[in-house]
């Protein structure tokens, strides 16, 4: 069979990696990123893949790419802190950037565009799990958080009304709550880390008190990184019908009781002081797995993607690399 050609937006980023890295065992891909986040190191050893430092806000530099069969859209200012920090920019590299990725699929007449929404278009969503058909919105103009999910939000009808009429295919891909090695440094996990790591001095002391964001009654419903590139790339290349899918698992996990597993995994004991939550933060998301699983039904493998992750992250810091906490990372 020939192989495609596929692009990946925001390739060197977390999930931009994982997937490049897949798709790259059946096809020719093809990465760009500005590396605001991301970065080309980690494809030292993938000498298969082509990586392109291109911003998506220049047209010029996409124009110059060749044509690919599939797009997948990843390229975003991702990192909840971001959002409240600079909303501009990521309203910008997200409107900017959708505009200039549709006009390059309908000119490079792609085949497949798979563009990466988010379960933040849900806000605090009426019903759980949350099911793609719904309410989307934006529940606080004034709050910069909700400058993620208006670009996310934009980037969707745009997506699907650029897109009519056009024959080219397209899925909307809502990942929820990815987790995994080198996911950043402005996610849940990685934060809880830095936390149990700077109290215990280095991982020395046994015993630690961290301050969370609110009571820790609050869930997420956690997906591991390999498990959510499997289904997007099954959801991109098995599904047939145009629209919109959540990426992840309908298991919620409340924040104690992922501080008690991470305690389990790294034998110490951590008690926990309740804090604040931050302004728009969201107390329950999960999402409704009945429309993908129509088609399949994915093993969730979250227990050990989380030891995986904990170590990776314990290690990280172990090494010092924290001084690599730059801007936006
Ligand atoms: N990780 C999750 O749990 C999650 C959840 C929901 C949605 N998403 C979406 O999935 C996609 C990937 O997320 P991620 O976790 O890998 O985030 P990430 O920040 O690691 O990856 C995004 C990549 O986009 C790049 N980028 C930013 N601005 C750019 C620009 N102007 N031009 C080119 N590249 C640019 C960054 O450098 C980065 O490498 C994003 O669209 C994100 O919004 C992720």
């Amino acid at each position: 069979m020939k192989k495609k050609r596929i692009l990946v937006t925001g390739g060197s980023g977390f999930f931009g990696y994982e997937l490049a890295k897949l798709l790259s065992k059946k096809n020719r891909v093809t990465v760009i990123d500005n590396n605001l986040r991301g970065n080309f190191k980690k494809f030292e050893k993938l000498r298969n893949i082509e990586l392109m430092d291109c911003d998506i806000r220049n047209m010029e530099k996409l124009n110059k790419l060749k044509k690919f069969d599939d797009v997948y859209h990843l390229a975003f200012i991702n990192g909840t802190e971001n959002f409240y920090n600079h909303p501009k920019a990521v309203l910008e590299v997200g409107i900017k950037g959708i505009l200039n990725i549709i006009e390059f699929v309908k000119k490079k007449k792609v085949k497949n565009f798979i563009m990466f929404s988010s379960s933040e278009v849900y806000g605090s969503p009426n019903i759980i799990p949350t099911s793609e058909k719904e309410i989307i919105k934006i529940e606080d103009i004034f709050n910069p958080r909700f400058s993620y999910s208006a670009g996310k939000i934009i980037s969707e009808s745009v997506t699907i009304n650029y897109l009519r009429g056009t024959g080219i295919k397209y899925k909307i891909i809502r990942p929820h709550n990815i987790f995994g090695e080198n996911m950043g440094l402005k996610h849940v996990i990685p934060q809880v880390m830095y936390k149990i790591f700077k109290a215990s001095e280095k991982f020395k002391l046994k015993k630690v008190k961290i301050k969370i964001q609110g009571n820790g009654n609050e869930t997420r419903a956690f997906c591991y990184i390999n498990d959510a590139v499997k289904q997007t790339i099954f959801i991109s290349e098995k599904i047939k019908e145009n629209g919109i899918f959540n990426v992840g698992f309908s298991k919620e996990t409340k924040i104690k009781e992922l501080i008690k597993k991470i305690e389990k995994i790294l034998n110490m004991k951590i008690v926990v002081q309740q804090g604040k939550i931050k302004d728009g933060g969201t107390l329950r998301r999960c999402p409704s797995q009945k429309k993908v699983s129509r088609y399949k039904k994915f093993k969730n493998n979250f227990e050990s993607g989380l030891k995986k992750t904990i170590y990776w992250y314990k290690n990280f810091y172990l090494e010092d690399n924290i001084n690599n906490n730059e801007l936006y990372k």
